[in-house]
């Protein structure tokens, strides 16, 4: 069996001005009536998977808790964080809490989309045998764009149906080695969904990483136990370096494979991510919430509450959350970031 690991703690503040860090995106019902996290933990549900570990922020617990119970997912255990470190720690504490180091560990990030889960389900089955055998698995994308926000995998040997052993890891590269590995053409995105034994993991991580073991060792040997939650020791979680499982492990580590699948992925980065993969009605609009509009066309439109109205205009994304309303043209949904950063300054 596998035990899904679904990861919750990131801010995801591109998606402002309806994530912000106290209802972060996955905690969003951004692509049905179901939230991310729901969503994730439905495509792990079924004979093959026991129930997830969650690993999040110890001050959405009460929400994960609820939410996760809404979607009949209820945690094996939520580890709460007392801080952010990222995901190299965060699974780590995971890989310590299943126990059993050959229990198979299926990382998921809580706030991607994923449209063809059979397709998902077969590549995880690819990958099993592997995995079996110590390999640390991730999953491919094919990639359409030179984009810097992913890792970069190119792939070497063919290992087993529909397994390939990953030639070079290459996390966030710069634009330039982007552009290259893209017209390559042997390269795929790293989807950041991992499948590996939990002792595999805890091995590469003492070879590539030991300092974030000890501490993460050292914080579950200290923790609180309230029910099913798991509170790690603070101070020792907190003497953890904050990594990146892409650096701090997969760009080093000797035995890693990828399996290439297509199955309708996306990481919603943006708004305009949302709007690529959102169902849109004859005029090429999509609208949630109190939307009138007239002679409008190719909108992204988003309202929690306040009626917004429109007329005459084209290819924009509109979205009102709580008193903040971002208004900008599709293709520029990157810009939230410096939006962001000049508020901060106010
Ligand atoms: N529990 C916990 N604690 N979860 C965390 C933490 C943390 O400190 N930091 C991040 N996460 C969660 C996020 O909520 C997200 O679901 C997942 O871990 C991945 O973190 P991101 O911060 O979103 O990573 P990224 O998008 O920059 O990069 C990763 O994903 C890309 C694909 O979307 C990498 O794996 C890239 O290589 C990959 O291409
Ligand atoms: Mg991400």
């Amino acid at each position: 069996t596998i035990v899904p690991v679904i990861l919750s703690g990131g801010s995801g503040t591109r998606l402002w001005p309806m994530s912000t860090p106290a209802m972060p995106k996955q905690m969003l019902a951004l692509t049905s009536d179901e939230t991310m996290l729901q969503l994730t933990a439905r495509r792990a549900q079924g004979a093959r998977f026991r129930a997830p570990i969650v690993v999040a922020n110890a001050k959405h617990a009460a929400m994960v808790e609820e939410q996760l119970e809404a979607a009949s997912a209820t945690a094996d255990a939520l580890i709460l964080e007392p801080i952010g470190r990222n995901t190299a720690p965060a699974i780590a504490l995971a890989a310590i809490a299943a126990g059993s180091g050959d229990a198979a560990l299926l990382i998921m990030p809580s706030d991607h989309v994923i449209l063809d889960v059979p397709a998902f389900h077969a590549a995880i089955e690819a990958a099993l045998p592997l995995v079996q055998q110590g390999w640390l698995v991730t999953f491919g994308i094919d990639p359409h764009a030179p984009e810097t926000g992913y890792g970069y995998i190119h792939m070497g040997e063919k290992l087993a149906t529909g397994v390939h052993r990953v030639a070079k890891f290459v996390e966030k590269p710069p634009r330039d080695a982007a552009e290259a590995m893209l017209a390559a053409g042997d390269h795929a995105w790293n989807g950041g969904i991992f499948l590996f034994r939990a002792d595999s993991y805890l091995e590469a991580l003492a070879q590539h990483d030991p300092e974030t073991l000890t501490a993460c060792k050292a914080s579950m040997e200290n923790a609180r136990h309230e029910g099913k939650r798991i509170y790690p020791e603070a101070e020792a979680f907190a003497a953890s370096p904050a990594e990146s499982i892409d650096y701090a492990v997969m760009e080093k580590a000797e035995r890693v494979a990828v399996v290439p699948v297509k199955m309708g992925w996306s990481d919603l980065g943006s708004w305009d991510a949302l709007q690529d993969i959102s169902e849109r009605d004859a005029a090429g609009n999509s609208h949630q919430g109190e939307v009138i509009a007239i002679d409008t066309t190719n909108c992204l439109v988003r309202s929690d509450g306040v009626r917004i109205a429109m007329v005459g205009v084209d290819n924009l994304i509109v979205v009102a959350s709580g008193n903040d309303i971002l208004i900008l043209p599709s293709g520029r949904s990157q810009e939230v970031k410096a939006l962001i950063e000049a508020m901060k300054k106010k």
